[in-house]
């Protein structure tokens, strides 16, 4: 390689409605499940990579990657490097949203990272191609390629070439809906999803009733969405929330993500669909519920996640697709 090649991309983090929990290849990140989930405007993550001459250098979020973090990058790095020969990567990634966000940003993050090292990589837009990179850094990473609503398909192939998210609508299809993240506890989790699934799968008794509902629950959920359907959705994603914690908890030792404060808020939601506020929950592999409802009935959501005590509250809407930019990081 010549001469250095830089690309930058942005992307937003993702909220599943149906969970992807459990993996069939750990190394390719190959669910034993299909995943549907929202991708989440105005939240982004944005990475700028170059090749150039060099050792590999990382820098996440104003400092220096190290271990786990570093590896993975350089792992989804590699495996386009395997294909495309390049020179060392400098990569430097930034979010606008907070850890204490509850969102993991490295959905976001790893799909800012696969199509920016794409672009750098001279290779064309490809989201089939850019959601595999992107699944082999973090498996729902593979869902925040595309805005919208996206599904990642489990895939039967051996080599992951047939596991990747592709979208069911756009961020205009159903731009009332509404996802509000309710920050009821700051604790950090102690079981991170990587463990979790693996622990969860290896020891529950109700692991592969988890993961035959929740293939069937996909389809169920792409329809209610077509037809914008808000309350059975919402009733859906609650459903398969319970369900998968219900599956962690049956893990040995149980795996419990919910504090006190989260329990108080969910189970309250029953209380304000009765007075009319059409709001459920979705809950990750943590204890800050995010609230699905609409946007004439967003603050009355925000109003009884405060008053459940979240001390902060993030509003959501759905997102567009990760693209490329031109205001480098570095
Ligand atoms: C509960 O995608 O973070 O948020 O593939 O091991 O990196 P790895 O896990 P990750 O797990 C997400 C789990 C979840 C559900 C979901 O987003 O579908």
């Amino acid at each position: 390689m010549t001469s250095p090649k830089k690309a930058t991309a942005t992307a937003h983090p993702n909220i599943a409605l149906v969970k992807y929990w459990g993996k069939r290849d750990e190394a390719l990140i190959l669910p034993h499940q299909s995943s549907l989930s929202v991708t989440l405007g105005p939240l982004s993550v944005t990475t700028t990579v170059e090749f150039r001459e060099g050792p590999d250098e990382v820098e996440l979020n104003g400092r220096v990657a190290e271990g786990s973090e570093r590896s993975r990058v350089l792992h989804v790095l590699d495996v386009l490097r395997a294909g495309t020969p390049q020179g060392g990567a400098k990569v430097v990634s930034r979010g606008d949203f907070p850890a204490s966000a509850g969102l993991a940003s490295s959905a976001a993050g790893f799909a800012a990272l696969a199509v920016a090292a794409r672009a750098a990589a001279g290779l064309p837009r490809d989201p089939r191609a850019e959601s595999i990179l992107a699944r082999l850094g973090s498996g729902s990473a593979c869902r925040s390629v595309q805005g919208g609503v996206c599904i990642w398909r489990r895939g039967q192939a051996a080599d992951g070439s047939d596991s990747f998210a592709e979208q069911l609508v756009d961020a205009s299809f159903w731009p009332e809906l509404r996802l509000v993240v309710a920050m009821v506890s700051r604790e950090e989790k102690d079981v991170k999803s990587r463990d979790g699934m693996r622990l969860t799968e290896e020891t529950s008794p109700y692991y592969l009733a988890w993961a035959t509902d929740a293939e069937l629950e996909v389809e169920r959920a792409s329809e209610l969405i077509r037809r914008k359907d808000l309350e059975k959705l919402g009733e859906l994603a609650e459903r398969n929330a319970w369900r998968m914690h219900a599956t962690a908890l049956a893990a040995d030792p149980p795996l419990c993500y919910l504090k006190p404060a989260t329990l108080e808020l969910i189970l309250r939601l029953k209380e304000a669909r009765r007075q009319g506020v059409p709001v459920w929950f979705t809950l990750d592999a943590g204890p800050n519920p995010v609230l699905l409802t609409d946007a004439a009935h967003e603050d009355a959501a925000v109003a009884l996640a405060r008053s459940c005590g979240a001390a902060e509250v993030v509003r959501c809407a759905p997102g567009g697709d990760a693209r490329v930019v031109d205001a480098h990081l570095f």
